[in-house]
This record gives structure tokens, C-alpha cells and sequence, in this order.
């Protein structure tokens, strides 16, 4: 079984993540020595900023310049890295052409990042376009941070609702106010993976294990197989 962080910004110099190439390896460096056997990388994507080729491109540009340098430098002992694209949503979301091509690698996942406001019906009907027109598996970024935003407790729990798969950010966890219920949501298997939303190397570090060393110590060793097993299954990996 492997340990999978399902949400990073590893790739270099394509979004507020990782700034350069040296970065990037340290990043890998430090989520390897922390255990993380695959690191998907999810770059933001904003439609409002970028066309979908374009973005396409970039990113296969900087994934290209840091395996090229994996390589150079010798660096044997990397987590595996498959490409994503964190989606900010948008208006009409739903009906947008090429949506799919946002996908993670291999798969029909998309990591979508709902707005950052109190979000509405549409918003949701957006969501369920995805799920049924457009065979999409959906994984919600960092449920939590929406769990703050006022009025919006009513369309979280619709959103919880649909087939979609939630992602926490791992050092949430340890966040004084919303660890616990955080903690209990994995419990009752309403939040299913976790992502380290790592930045950088001292902004934002890797930190899937410190979320990973609070969630056994809280919650006990099973609730972390569980995990493994599932984003395995995501990811198609057995
Ligand atoms: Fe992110």
C-alpha cells in the first residue's frame, strides 16, 4: 500500500507553489524522508487567467525541467509524481469544454477548489454536472477551509451528500479549532484523503506525515490503512 498526498504545488515556477527547480527537489526530498511514496501534483488552475492548453503546456514544461534535474543530479529515491491541476471553480464549470483534460493522470479524478464564499444551489448543480454529464470523480480541496465561511453549512452538507471524495489538508489536523471534527470526520469515513497543500520547503512545508502522526495518535493505525487503501483505489493502484 502506498502513501499518497493527493494535493501539492511541487511542480516549479508554475504557480504561488514552488518557486524554482531546487525547491521542487527539496520538496520531494523531504516528503520521501517523510514517507510519501506519490505526491500528485496540482498546480492551480484558474479559467479566468488561463486557457486550458496553455496551462496544459506550462505544466508540462515545468514537470519536464524537474525530472530532467532529478535525473542529473541523481536523485534515486523520489516519490513517484503524477500530474493534476488543483480546478478553482467557476461559473458554468459544469458545461466547460475540455474540463476533463484537467483530470489527474491515468484517471477521471478532478481535485476542485469551491469558491470562497457562501456558495449556492448553482454552485451545487454545477458540482452534480460534473459527477453525471461529464463522468467526472470528484475530490474536494480542503473541505475545511470552506467549513468556515458563514452560511455555508447547509450546501456543505448537500455537497456531502454527492459521490465525491473529500480531501483535508493535513495540517489542519492540528488546528486547534477544527482538529477534532476533523479527526472525527475520518472516523465516520465523511473526509476519505489527505494532501500536504505543500508550497514550498518553509512556507507551507510537506507535512503529510505530521498530519498522518496525528491522525494514528487521535484516531489509531486503522484509520491510516484505511486511507492508503482508499486513495490506492482512487489512483487504480491494485
Ligand atoms: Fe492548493
Amino acid at each position: 500500500m502506498e502513501v499518497i498526498d493527493f494535493h501539492s504545488h511541487v511542480l516549479p515556477g508554475i504557480d504561488d507553489g514552488s518557486r524554482n527547480i531546487e525547491t521542487s527537489i527539496e520538496m520531494l526530498r523531504l516528503s520521501r524522508n517523510a514517507g510519501v511514496d506519490r505526491m500528485i501534483a496540482t498546480p492551480h488552475f484558474y479559467a479566468d487567467e488561463d486557457r486550458i492548453e496553455h496551462f496544459l503546456e506550462k505544466r508540462e514544461h515545468a514537470y519536464q525541467s524537474l525530472i530532467e534535474a532529478v535525473r542529473t543530479e541523481n536523485i534515486s529515491d523520489t516519490p513517484q509524481l503524477l500530474l493534476g491541476a488543483e480546478v478553482a471553480f467557476f461559473d458554468g464549470i459544469g458545461d466547460a469544454d475540455k474540463v476533463d483534460r484537467l483530470t489527474i493522470q491515468g484517471t477521471e479524478l478532478l481535485l476542485l477548489e469551491m469558491p470562497f464564499r457562501t456558495w449556492t444551489d448553482e454552485d451545487l448543480l454545477q458540482v452534480k454536472k460534473l459527477i453525471h454529464e461529464r463522468q467526472l470523480r470528484i475530490i474536494i480541496a480542503h473541505l475545511e477551509r470552506f467549513m468556515k465561511i458563514s452560511g455555508n453549512k447547509p450546501y456543505i452538507k448537500k455537497l456531502m451528500e454527492l459521490p465525491v471524495t473529500i480531501q483535508i489538508n493535513a495540517e489542519s489536523l492540528s488546528d486547534w479549532k477544527q482538529g477534532g471534527m476533523l479527526i472525527r470526520m475520518f472516523q465516520k469515513r465523511q473526509a476519505h484523503i489527505l494532501g500536504s497543500d505543500c508550497h514550498g520547503v518553509h512556507h507551507r512545508p510537506p507535512n503529510l506525515m505530521e498530519g498522518r502522526q496525528r491522525l494514528e495518535k487521535k484516531a489509531g493505525a486503522d484509520i491510516l490503512a484505511e486511507i492508503d487503501a482508499y486513495g490506492c483505489q482512487l489512483l487504480g493502484l491494485r
